[in-house]
């Protein structure tokens, strides 16, 4: 091999060359929009802590779809806010809850839009906890066959793909046979496979009205320390049937996208929390940062080896790649 001065690597960085030698790309096909639909709202409504963010009613949906496929955004997750919560959670899986409704919206208007939804208790339970809950205690397995009803409900409605995001063991497993067990053996799981105990998700708890009363969510999800432990996470929903892997929070994990990815090289995602989006957004509107970095967090996820990202920023940085 060549050594400087007859090997100069700033040769190929120079005007559109550089382009051609691009190793990563980022496109709309690879980001996923996250919709917060509220069935108690008219009008959509301002998320305080997710400037440029919002709340949309049941009415307002289709409308908030048309504005992403317009921008060439064609996938989606739903989060819902609904008008009734118990200690079970059961408006998650009642036919006429608000992400059965608004799925079948949905799908009625834009049969090729990829709906995935987001299956877990915790914006539907009174306590805000991820499953049930007995003497304070978060239940496992009790918690698991609610799962697989809330994961039909929404295949019933029409999601093309379901996300269980609760990190309850033997979830993906739970969800696989009740999907298999009601006809919808082609409806593929992205599991939260390696989800952490993370302080990046506090803008989401309002935007979703999913804040937990008592205690905290380290009984379930991941030790922040840890990696190895991330591996066995993926390999073991892997094990139990997930399609699709994803990593969460995004940014503070690139690591753990990069050890993955080198590991299964199997479909994996990233999430880009609600925290990583405020956290960046406020410093862009104190003028700290220029927009531009966005794109280049975006890029860092895509390089470290996420085939696809769910990112509140989709619709700023589809604009940009048009
Ligand atoms: C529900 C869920 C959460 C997020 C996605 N699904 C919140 C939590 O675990 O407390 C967080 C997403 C974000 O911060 O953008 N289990």
């Amino acid at each position: 091999m060549a050594e400087f001065p007859k090997l100069r690597l700033r040769r190929l960085r120079k005007s559109n060359l550089r382009k051609i030698f691009r190793e990563t790309r980022l496109s709309t096909d690879n980001l996923i929009v996250p919709i917060f639909v509220d069935e108690n709202i008219k009008e959509k409504k301002p998320i305080e802590s997710m400037p440029g963010y919002y709340r949309i009613p049941l009415e307002g949906v289709e409308k908030e779809v048309d504005e992403c496929l317009e921008l060439g955004l064609e996938s989606f997750i739903l989060f819902g806010v609904p008008s009734y919560k118990d200690e079970v959670g059961t408006s998650a899986f009642d036919r006429e809850g608000v992400i059965q409704k608004a799925v079948r919206r949905v799908k009625a208007e834009f049969p090729d839009a990829v709906v995935v939804t987001d299956v877990c208790l915790c914006e539907y339970t009174t306590h805000g906890h991820c499953g049930i809950v007995r003497d304070g205690e978060i239940l496992n397995d009790e918690t698991l066959p609610i799962l697989g009803k809330i994961a039909v409900s929404h295949a019933e409605a029409g999601a093309d793909v379901v996300a269980p995001s609760g990190m309850m063991d033997g979830m993906v497993a739970a969800i696989r046979r009740a999907l298999d067990e009601s006809g919808f053996s082609s409806i593929p799981i992205m599991s939260y496979a390696a989800k952490y105990a993370s302080s990046f998700y506090s803008p989401f708890r309002e935007a979703a009205e999913s804040g937990y009363k008592f205690g905290d969510r380290k009984g379930y999800q991941m030790d922040i320390h840890n990696s190895d432990e991330a591996m066995r996470e993926i390999e073991l929903d892997i094990k139990e049937g997930a399609d699709i892997i994803m990593i969460k929070p995004a940014l503070p994990y690139l690591d753990i996208i990069r050890r993955a990815r080198e590991r299964f090289g199997y479909p994996l995602a990233a999430y880009n929390v609600s925290g990583e989006y405020s956290m960046v957004k406020a410093a862009i509107e104190k003028g700290w940062l220029s927009e531009d970095v966005i794109y280049e967090i975006l890029v860092s996820i895509k390089r470290a080896g996420a085939n696809l990202i769910i990112t509140y920023h989709a619709k700023e940085v589809a604009e940009k790649l048009q």
